[in-house]
């Protein structure tokens, strides 16, 4: 019988499904190195989240491993290559957290508008800073949103702009002039062409060699005075000191972000600006986006182990 080892924590309906399904399983978390490399070869499949790294290390000599399932968005912790060079498949379950993700968005974009975390933190020390806060807080209704990729979060994301009566304008490879009318957004043909005209930018595409740094000093010197940044797609596609001198200098207005470019990040020195508001990579963490990509890893998994259909395979 299949064997299945959970590489991250997931949820209890996860493992109960598994139960059900009558496979048998190991939960063993926080495995690196030559442990993560031994345990994988006991296994046919594998499900992890973003903390497990399945490297070309992990993978070496591997014979038994068929299936990675991640149980969320992003592979970057998956070698998908070498996984591919081993016929190990590798799924994701993309659609159970985007919801809470662009919910995040919107939290963080409303947060940095309102001054709402510097708020809390003058009332926590005893200040009633009402009119110095509001000098300095704006709102989301009449302002244009810059949105980059409009994919499954991106297009979420579109929708909750247009039910704050922000007007829209985006930019992705894939988006034909006949999808843009029907999300009511306007199409641009380049990042910079939206630049000049967007009050808000978030970014909800992959990390790749054309997003990373997609956003540095030259991008801002092309965006209105007081715009506002966030991304809780993938570190790395903000330039981070570029940011910095942004606010530093009064260009941006503000910026929000719930991902970095090394994960954990506890010491930013952006985290100690103002009008910087940052959460630690929390977009697919509610509880309910977290059972969806638990009960969703865990069908694809079994679905492939059973019958070798492979579900939102990511290394073809
Ligand atoms: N913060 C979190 O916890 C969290 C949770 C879920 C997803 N994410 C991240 O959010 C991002 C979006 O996720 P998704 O589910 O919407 O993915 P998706 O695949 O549905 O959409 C990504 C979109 O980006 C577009 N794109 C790719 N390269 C581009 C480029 N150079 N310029 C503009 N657009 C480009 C693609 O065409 C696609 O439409 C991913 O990076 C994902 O890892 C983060």
């Amino acid at each position: 019988m299949a064997k299945i080892v959970v590489l991250d924590p997931l949820a209890e309906n996860g493992l109960k499904m598994m139960e059900d399904a009558g496979m048998e399983y190991d939960v063993r978390t926080g495995l690196k190195g030559e442990e993560l490399r031994q345990a994988l070869t006991e296994y046919d499949g594998a499900i992890c989240r973003s903390g497990v790294k399945i490297t070309a290390e992990s993978l070496e000599g591997n014979t038994t491993l068929k299936a990675i399932a991640r149980a969320g968005v992003g592979v970057d912790n998956i070698d998908l290559a070498v996984a591919k060079k081993h016929n190990i498949v590798v799924m994701n379950t993309p659609a159970g957290n985007t919801v809470s993700t662009a919910e995040l968005t919107f939290a963080l974009m409303l947060a940095v508008s309102r001054n709402i975390a510097a708020a809390h933190q003058s009332l926590v020390e005893g200040r009633w800073e009402r009119k110095e806060l509001g000098k300095t807080s704006y709102q989301l209704g009449g302002k244009t949103l810059g949105v980059v990729g409009t994919g499954r979060v991106g297009a979420k994301v579109v929708k909750f702009a247009q039910a704050f009566d922000m007007d829209v304008i985006a930019y992705d490879p894939t988006l034909s002039e006949k999808h843009a009318k029907e999300m009511g957004v306007k199409k641009v043909e380049t990042v910079a062409e939206m630049l000049p005209m967007i009050d808000y930018l978030t970014v909800h595409t992959p990390l790749t060699n054309e997003t990373r740094n997609l956003i540095s000093d030259k991008e801002i010197d092309l965006m209105k005075k007081g715009a506002i940044l966030v991304n809780c797609a993938r570190g790395g596609i903000y330039d981070l000191d570029a940011l910095q001198r942004g606010l530093e200098s009064g260009k941006l207005g503000g910026v929000a972000m719930d991902v970095y470019p090394e994960e954990p990040c506890t010491d930013l020195p952006l985290f100690k600006m103002d009008h910087v508001v940052c959460t630690p990579h929390l977009g697919a963490s509610a509880v309910e986006a977290q059972v969806n990509v638990a009960l969703e890893a865990v069908e694809i998994m079994i679905e492939y182990l059973k019958t070798g259909v492979a579900r939102n395979q990511c290394n073809k």
